[in-house]
């Protein structure tokens, strides 16, 4: 596929889409296949590059992972069919591909008593290091040696004599340094099969973290909490495999709410959850745009220039990093002086530069962004850094004088099945060139 994307000034937008599955979703919940023997069915999997590398992680680990129809039609599911025996090896290339990857540890050490895994690459923004998934999973009773890139976990065996014994993780309480999210739901893969109760105080209440629960629930899990601050496991014997359906992308609704924010009109997300979005909502709202939540999915309505608002990024339930850029870019075109601050990755403001060159006021000083609403912007050609980067440059493009061109689009193929195609299926002028 080509690797850039051509934009013109569009708007206003008009039409149905659907958000669909939530990629920080799928791919712990892909993980979680590895903890129970036998077929597992996840519905509304996205079609996207990251969900293609966590199923070849999957198969390196021993698993067969394939798409089929879903039964009455509307899209395919995923299935993932794991075998009584994985390999414990995470394979560099793919680790190096993908940072999520690192939520197989968990999953590993509880059905294999060890696990070796290269450190994890991915996005490049700021320092995003592993301590904090280590260190619980050291509590739990895992060991760990880091050497050449790579950490190997071993759990020691309760009866090392026995033919075959492998170690088992044991419940602890854990308290967060930080509400991470993955590492959150790494623990939780490992406290489902652990001897005894886990507690994780100090928790990720991400939607994303409770669908995991739900569905490690229907696999046989015992787990109370999920969605506050203080998750409690009582550890089971085994689990059966299950079938679920993934929340849908609230970052991919975000996207679709700047897009009308910025380029105007009335667009309808069908699959939308407005509850897991009050923030946003609050804040796109004093910008100008409408939502309404309906019975299934919202409504997003803007016409008109957005206001300037102030921005603070925080864990779940506040404003999520993962719509900061496109926040800015809507600031980048509002009424008045917004000022954005960053509270998660320090390097996430490597974007602001391409928006700069197509004519945005916005300065930056330490983890701060002022951003001075211009009329319009100017199409140029920009890069995509990363993901939501390269999303935000695309809806740039729609309020942007010419022809902006996004190169290096691989990036948000990793999270978004066919931007182009929805926002062209709205009225935008966007395509794949
Ligand atoms: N952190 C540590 N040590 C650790 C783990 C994290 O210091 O062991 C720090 C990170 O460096 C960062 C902060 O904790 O400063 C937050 O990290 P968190 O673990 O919460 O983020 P994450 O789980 O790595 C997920 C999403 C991100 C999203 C963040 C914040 C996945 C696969 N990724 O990352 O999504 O930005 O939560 O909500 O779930 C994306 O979709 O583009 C994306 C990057």
């Amino acid at each position: 596929m080509s690797d850039r994307f051509l934009v013109q000034p569009s708007g206003p937008l008009h039409g149905a889409v659907r958000a669909g599955g939530a990629k920080n979703s799928a791919l712990k919940l892909m993980a979680a296949c590895l903890l129970a023997e036998g077929r597992h069915v996840l519905q509304g999997v996205p079609h996207i590059v990251d969900v293609d590398i966590m199923a070849d992680m999957l198969r390196a680990l021993g698993a067969v992972v394939y798409r089929r129809p879903a039964p009455g039609g509307g899209g395919d599911e995923l299935v993932v069919e794991t075998p009584a025996r994985l390999s414990p090896e995470a394979p560099y290339e793919l680790v190096d591909k993908m940072r999520a990857s690192i939520v197989v540890l968990g999953p590993l050490l509880a059905r294999c008593g060890q696990a070796r895994i290269a450190m994890p690459g991915g996005d490049d923004f700021g320092q995003r290091p592993i301590d904090m998934h280590l260190s619980g999973l050291h509590a739990m009773g895992a060991r760990f040696e880091t050497s050449h890139g790579t950490v190997d976990g071993e759990v020691a065996a309760t009866s090392p004599g026995a033919p075959g014994a492998r170690g088992r993780l044991r419940g602890s309480r854990i308290v967060l340094e930080y509400p991470s999210h993955t590492v959150t739901d790494n623990l939780l893969m490992a406290a489902v099969l652990a001897e005894g109760t886990t507690v994780v105080e100090n928790a990720a209440r991400e939607p994303e973290v409770v669908d995991l629960a739900q569905f490690l629930q229907s696999m046989g899990a015992r787990i109370d909490g999920a969605g506050t601050s203080r998750v409690q496991v009582e550890g089971v014997e085994i689990l059966r495999p299950a079938v679920h359906r993934v929340v849908a992308d609230r970052v991919v609704v975000a996207t679709l709410i700047a897009a009308v924010g910025l380029a105007g009109g009335d667009v309808l997300v069908e699959d939308a959850r407005p509850e897991h979005m009050d923030m946003l909502l609050r804040k796109v709202g004093e910008m100008g745009v409408e939502v309404t939540p309906g019975p299934s999915g919202l409504r997003a309505e803007a016409k008109g220039r957005l206001r300037s608002v102030d921005v603070a990024t925080l864990p779940y339930p506040g404003v999520a990093t993962d719509y900061k850029p496109f926040l800015v870019t809507m600031l980048a075109v509002a009424d008045g002086v917004g000022i954005v601050t960053e509270n998660l990755f320090s390097g996430r403001f490597r974007y602001i530069d391409e928006l700069r060159r197509m004519g945005a006021d916005i300065r930056t000083e330490g983890h701060h962004a002022v951003v001075r609403g211009v009329p319009r912007l100017s199409g140029a050609p920009v890069r995509a850094t990363d993901l939501r980067a390269g999303a935000t440059l695309v809806l740039a493009g729609l309020v942007a004088e010419g022809d902006t061109v996004v190169s290096d689009a691989h990036h948000v193929d990793r999270g978004y099945d066919d931007l182009a195609g929805v926002l062209a299926s709205l009225g935008a002028r966007v395509e794949r060139i």
